[in-house]
């Protein structure tokens, strides 16, 4: 197993480690490379910061001559989340069975071009296989969500994103196992590994609806001796409509005892854009990053993406 420590400078719980390890059990590809230690360490140094940018990115772009001429610029991005690449239903296509290949993509271009990574995700409520949405019986779901856990944490260290989008609702984890199936998560991602960085992710925690909720359910996992690190906020914004309370709302998390993160920050102009929006988009972008960096215990941001090419927005709010 290699691993790689750095801690940053001026942030007492800020260190990064990079990890890989071979692969313990059984997988449908071959283990990834082993990562070169000397270079990654040498070009992660040189990326010393207190805070950090990252960039939502995937295997599949990575194809794209254009856009990998800016993606490993260290200056501008420190580590990489994966938009699908990672999710339940590229990397377990059918019960017990696991496929890392586009995962391996990403880690290993990350690692080569000395960036970090956080997985995401291990449990969502969406872009699952039927297969998991047809188990009807409880032992049986929460034994696929702790081996699913387990296999990916144990088999590579990242930083995680444990459960994404906590929803309480249609949700098949929520209709058989309750809302302790958060909890039982990040204890089973702890389980498989005692230093991986683990996170609990979610859309709208920063507006005034959904955040009560969020922080709530974040103090409760804390108050409880959950094994949580930290919270993302996704941050899904529309141009003009974000507020002070984004600033408040970290904080509020913050105060926790957790690290906060953006982790994939876009800010979308509803219809046609023009040459005065896309300046409000700057000073919109401007201003989440100002207001977050001065919050004690915010760690980074991750925009999504930082081309629209390959960014979900457009495909998800066509105009
Ligand atoms: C998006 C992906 O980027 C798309 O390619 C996919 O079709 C849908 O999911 N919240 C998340 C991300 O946590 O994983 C989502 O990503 C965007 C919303």
């Amino acid at each position: 197993m290699d691993i790689i420590e750095i801690r940053l400078p001026g942030q007492a719980k800020g260190t990064l480690r990079i990890q890989q390890r071979r692969y313990s059990k059984p997988t449908t590809h071959a283990p990834p490379k082993q990562l070169s230690r000397q270079k990654a360490a040498t070009l992660i140094r040189s990326k010393r910061a207190s805070q950090y940018f990252g960039a939502f990115s995937d295997s599949k772009y990575l194809k794209d001559t254009a856009y990998t001429a800016i993606l490993p610029n260290i200056s501008e991005f420190a580590s990489i989340i994966p938009g699908n690449s990672m999710k339940w239903e590229t990397t377990e296509p059918s019960k017990g069975t696991f496929s890392f290949t586009t995962a391996d993509q990403i880690v290993d271009y990350a690692v080569d071009n000395g960036k970090w990574v956080r997985g995401h995700n291990l449990v969502r409520y969406s872009q699952l296989l039927s297969w998991v949405e047809a188990i009807a019986d409880k032992d049986e779901l929460l034994s696929v969500m702790n081996n699913h856990i387990t296999t990916y944490v144990s088999a590579v260290y990242l930083h995680w994103g444990v459960v994404n989008e906590a929803k309480y609702r249609n949700s098949v984890f929520y209709n058989l196992l309750g809302v302790d199936y958060t909890a039982t998560a990040f204890k089973t991602a702890r389980g498989a590994d005692p230093d991986a960085k683990l996170y609990l992710n979610e859309y709208n925690n920063d507006y005034d609806v959904g955040a009560g909720a969020f922080c709530e359910l974040a103090k409760n996992l804390t108050d409880a001796g959950v094994p949580i690190n930290g919270v993302g906020i996704q941050g899904h914004y529309i141009l003009g409509g974000i507020t002070t309370g984004l600033q408040n709302r970290v904080k509020a998390l913050a105060d926790l005892g957790l690290e906060v993160a953006i982790t994939e920050l876009d800010i979308r102009i509803p219809s046609h854009s023009t040459d005065a929006k896309l300046e409000q988009q700057d000073e919109d972008y401007a201003y989440v990053t100002n207001a977050c960096l001065a919050v004690d215990g915010f760690v980074g941001i991750t925009v999504a993406s930082f081309t629209d090419k390959y960014s979900w927005v457009p495909i998800t709010f066509p105009g």
